[in-house]
């Protein structure tokens, strides 16, 4: 028997266990490929990503869309009226270029092409697009540098690269942390991350220019599905939680703010330990680069 699942089968197995229910749907792998679609299109990140596109690129018409899985932000992109290339590797019905395929047949997309190829071989033609987009595919280059060059040399001059939710790494100890901590590594062993000084030494030395960095707590594109206001009163609950400890210790001597404060300070509790992204293990960035 294999160690390992492919990550089709993965992804089919997964499906069947109720502990990852909540993955499933939260990661847009159902089953219903239309489902994915419509709650991916409504989805607060997907709508921050709209707002990105419209501010960096107004007039943009041709996006290529790199790794696009089952399709779910080809299909969205398409359906706001760009012209969307899908390069996907895995051709599988499930969570590839047959997915896609599947749902452009549904939803009648002339302006959607699928092609089967790897980011770093791609066999497309110089600056024929306005933006190059890749959402959760960058940290699967299995040659980094050889995937921004080819992306690079697809974008027209002043385009726009757009790398949405790539797992970060800050060493070897931190990437050894993340991969524990990957929920389906231990099945098909697929998973990377790259430092931040990696992902942009391999974007500049492709001629692209990093206009942004959007780090993890920065945006809900790359903490999502946790939702901006769950986010925003993080450091609120976490103030709760506490003086629902001290309650218990001094009663409701815990009501006395100068006590709540002086309890904070004990416990290391500021809004910097809340927000800190090295307690998320693998936490994603984002990355919005122009070409020169
Ligand atoms: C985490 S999935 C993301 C899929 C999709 N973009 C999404 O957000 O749902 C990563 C995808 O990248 C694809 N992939 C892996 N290595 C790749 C490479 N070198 N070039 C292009 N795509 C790759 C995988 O087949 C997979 O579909």
């Amino acid at each position: 028997m294999k160690d390992k699942m492919t990550w089709e089968e993965t992804i089919k197995y997964i499906r069947t266990q109720p502990a990852f229910k909540d993955l499933v749907e939260k990661a847009y792998f159902e089953e219903d490929l239309l489902l994915n679609v419509e709650r991916f299109k409504h989805s607060e990140e997907f709508i921050e990503t709209l707002q990105f596109l419209k501010q960096y690129q107004p007039n943009a018409k041709n996006i290529l869309d790199i790794g696009s899985g089952n399709g779910i932000s080809s299909v969205a992109l398409a359906l706001e009226g760009y012209n969307v290339v899908a390069i996907e590797p895995d051709s599988s019905d499930t969570i590839g270029a047959g997915a896609i395929r599947k749902l452009k047949v549904h939803y009648n997309l002339p302006n959607l092409e699928v092609f089967e190829a790897f980011a770093e071989e791609l066999q497309l033609s110089d600056e024929n697009f306005d933006i190059v987009y890749a959402r959760q595919c960058m940290h699967h280059a299995y040659d980094l540098e050889k995937f921004v060059a080819e992306a690079s040399r697809v974008i027209k001059k002043n385009g726009l690269f757009i790398t949405i939710r790539d797992h970060v790494i800050f060493d070897k100890k931190d990437r050894e942390w993340f991969l524990e901590n990957h929920p389906l590594q231990k099945y098909y062993g697929g998973e990377n991350a790259f430092t931040p000084t990696e992902y942009k030494a391999a974007i500049q030395k492709a001629g692209l220019k990093v206009e942004k960095e959007i780090k993890y707590f920065d945006n809900v594109i790359n903490y999502f599905p946790s939702t901006k206001n769950e986010v925003l009163n993080m450091f609120q609950m976490a103030k709760y939680k506490a003086i629902l400890h001290l309650n218990k210790k001094i009663g409701v001597l815990s009501k006395i703010p100068f006590l709540q404060e002086m309890y904070f300070k004990k416990i290391g509790l500021t809004k910097e330990s809340v927000y800190d992204e090295k307690k998320v293990p693998g936490r994603m960035y984002s990355y919005l680069c122009i070409k020169k």
